[in-house]
């Protein structure tokens, strides 16, 4: 069995259920904000498998306490304790103010966990109708069906109902709709502080102000989806602190593993007073391994100056695509923050994601026209540089044929 791309492809394409579109490059080693192909290639990685490998790749000190960990224990199951579930959920308590944490493997998990708890929560108040949720248009929460009713797109969500009622989309260009929308009948209003997959899209002040206003006003629970935006991606925390939003739930995933599948859903003392044991749970969540890595990732980000080093090239980053997109006409405008960044342009952004990776540069499309920018947290400032050069480089050409 050979591993050239074209075997490969060939041997995906015959067993593997087809439910991804991939680019044409298969990757076999990487080291920091470096990936290697298989014909041995280097490619500049500013997606990080989509917000994951936020130490970047093959973090020696990442890799070390992995190994030790496979070498020791790696599964025991929820029927047991181990140390590292009260390490990493201490370690997220304290970053988040909230109480306690629920370990999962993924985001859309996590965001499951959260939908679920915040039912369980005027369930148990004795407050039974109050089982809707209100979501934001272009939101996107994750793939499974609680997840998927609170995800915007038509696309993701059409072969797949019914799914969870009621939930009502409202647009962020006007806050009386959230008011509007928010009724008795809503268990939790559920938001990400800056929309990632629907094209990195940050809520309008008014909105987000409008969601802490509601809040305070109805008692409806808050969920931030800090699945993207969370852990240090955006300079902060959590994002949602920055708006000034006091979530009862944070949903965390992507980041918190750098590579190692592991997601959380962060809940406030109140909600999980309402949670009983058996009301959850997860088979693999929150295991040896996968809790390992987060505590060793979130001492990263705390102790040893990460979320520190994002707020430097994180600035440094949105300099240099602001004097990007005066030089191209072709660029609408930039949007996001930290190391959480969107281009948006005039045309689809995909002949620009497959130039950039023809020039060694890996970037992604979503909602159609952005590029999106997602590099390892660790990524230093001359390789923002290096992206940004070859972002102009290619843009240049593309640009060129856009007015020929
Ligand atoms: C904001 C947000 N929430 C949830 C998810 C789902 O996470 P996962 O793909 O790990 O299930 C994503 C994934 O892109 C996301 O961006």
């Amino acid at each position: 069995m050979t591993n050239t791309l074209d075997d490969i492809q060939a041997r995906e394409s015959r067993f593997v259920l087809q439910t991804y579109r991939r680019q044409p490059v298969a990757f076999v080693r990487g080291e920091g904000t470096r990936l290697y192909d298989v014909d041995g290639r280097e490619y500049l990685d500013f997606i990080s498998g989509i917000g994951v490998a936020s130490l970047g790749h093959a973090h020696p000190g990442l890799a070390a306490v992995i190994a030790e960990q496979a070498r020791t224990l790696l599964h025991t199951s929820n029927l047991y304790f181990h140390p590292f579930q009260a390490d990493a959920a201490g370690r997220l308590s304290a970053l988040s103010g909230l109480a306690r944490a629920f370990f999962c493997n993924s985001g859309t998990e996590a965001n499951e966990a959260c939908l679920k708890f915040a039912r369980r929560y005027w369930h148990t108040q004795g407050v039974k109708g109050r089982t809707g949720f209100v979501a934001v248009q272009h939101a996107f929460a994750g793939r499974t069906i609680g997840a998927l009713s609170v995800t915007f797109d038509e696309h993701y969500r059409a072969p797949f109902t019914p799914l969870l009622e009621p939930v009502t989309f409202v647009d962020p260009a006007s806050p009386d709709s959230l008011f509007a929308a928010v009724t008795d009948r809503t268990a939790a209003i559920i938001a990400e502080p800056i929309r990632g997959e629907g094209g990195i899209r940050p809520l309008p002040r008014a909105f987000s102000d409008a969601i802490v206003d509601v809040c305070r006003q109805t008692g409806t629970l808050l969920i931030a989806d800090e699945v993207q935006t969370g852990l240090g991606r955006t300079g902060a925390a959590f994002h949602s602190h920055t708006l000034g939003w006091r979530p009862d739930l944070i949903s965390v995933g992507k980041a918190l593993g750098s590579g190692v599948p592991v997601g959380a859903a962060l809940v406030s003392e109140r909600v999980a007073a309402a949670v009983s044991p058996g009301d959850h749970g997860s088979t693999y969540g929150g295991n040896l391994l996968a809790t390992r890595a987060a505590a060793f990732f979130l001492e990263q980000l705390t102790d040893h100056g990460l979320m520190d080093h994002v707020k430097t090239v994180g600035a440094h980053f949105e300099r240099q695509l602001r004097t990007l997109a005066l030089k191209h006409p072709v660029i609408v405008e930039t949007r996001g923050a930290g190391l959480m960044r969107g281009v948006e342009l005039r045309i689809d952004a995909t002949p620009v994601i497959d130039q950039a990776r023809a020039h060694g540069l890996l970037v992604n499309r979503t909602s159609e026209t952005v590029v999106r920018l997602l590099p390892p947290l660790t990524v230093e400032a001359s390789e923002i540089d290096r992206a940004v050069e070859i972002l102009d480089g290619v843009l240049a050409t593309i640009g060129a044929e856009v007015h020929a």
